[in-house]
């Protein structure tokens, strides 16, 4: 395996490979690895030939008070991870070589499925994601690239962006991997103090008796709603952000279930100064 960190580095190994006729195989990040992104990865190797795993924590989707300067890092316990998993090269640049004007002048803006769910907590934050991926899909040029559905809203805003920009990638979506205890992993997670982290299984614990409400009929999502809201306020460190139930992947208000139709139950909460967020995306029974 090989980092490197220049965009023409990339280019040169890439085009190697695809004289060679390989497939490409891409798997963005901001790093500090789990096993979420190492299913990325895996899962990549499956439908690839070769897997490029970029690591840049992009600075244009944190907001001024977020985390960006304090955001976890470790390149050398990464690429030991990416290394086991197989990856065949790490892009690991630096802001100047993405952005040698910053910030960029030109900006990549998906409508109406970024003004909802985590679009409306951090503004501007998906212009800087759909930026960052357009620009990195330039560079890599791959086959396929793999997101996570931990950020569901994340997977339908780029596969919004592929389909209008007529992008010659497939977007493949991968499933969302958990703790034991069912709490989501997340680069985040590690900002958790003990009794923080205890209280954080409540969103995927509320998704879940969610789900089942859905399963046995309930379809009044308001009261669904208020059910997660009292089940999440019942832990004292928590602070809802937002509990949202919308179609998947236009991410538009619904009122009540319809047979067939997909529909995602999101959560934001804070716990201290970190945002977690949790999904489950559930097609209803006839
Ligand atoms: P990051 O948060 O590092 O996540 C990189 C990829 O890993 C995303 O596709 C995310 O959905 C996926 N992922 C994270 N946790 C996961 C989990 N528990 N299960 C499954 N997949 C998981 O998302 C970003 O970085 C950035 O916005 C990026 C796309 C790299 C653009 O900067």
């Amino acid at each position: 395996m090989e980092i490197v960190e220049t965009k023409q580095a990339l280019n040169n190994r890439i085009a190697k490979q695809k004289e060679m006729g390989k497939t490409i195989g891409f798997v963005p990040t901001m790093g500090y690895l789990h096993e979420g992104h190492g299913s990325l990865v895996l899962k990549a190797k499956e439908q690839c030939d070769y897997v490029v795993l970029s690591i840049f924590v992009n600075p244009l989707q944190f907001g001024p008070n977020e985390d960006f300067e304090t955001y976890p890092r470790d390149l050398e316990k990464d690429s030991k991870y990416a290394e086991q998993l197989g990856v065949d090269l790490i892009f690991h640049p630096s802001v100047t070589e993405l952005y040698p004007q910053y910030p960029s002048l030109t900006i990549v803006k998906v409508n109406s499925l970024t003004n909802v769910l985590c679009g409306a907590s951090r503004p501007g934050h998906f212009d800087g994601v759909t930026t960052i991926v357009n620009k990195l899909f330039h560079i890599v040029a791959p086959d396929s690239a793999f997101f996570g559905l931990k950020d569901a809203q994340q997977v339908a805003v780029i596969t919004q962006m592929v389909q209008d920009l007529n992008m010659n990638v497939r977007i493949v979506s991968c499933p969302i991997v958990r703790e034991p205890d069912g709490l989501a992993k997340s680069s985040r997670n590690v900002y958790l103090n003990t009794e923080e982290r205890e209280q954080a299984v409540v969103l995927s614990q509320s998704i879940d008796l969610a789900k089942q409400q859905l399963q046995f009929g309930n379809t009044d999502f308001t009261q669904i709603r208020a059910e997660i809201h009292a089940q999440i306020k019942s832990q004292p460190l928590a602070n809802i952000d937002y509990i949202e139930i919308l179609s998947f992947p236009s991410l538009s208000h619904v009122e009540k279930a319809i047979a067939g139709e997909q529909i995602i139950i999101a959560l934001a909460v804070k716990f201290g100064k970190t945002r977690l967020i949790d999904n489950c995306i559930v097609t209803i029974g006839s």
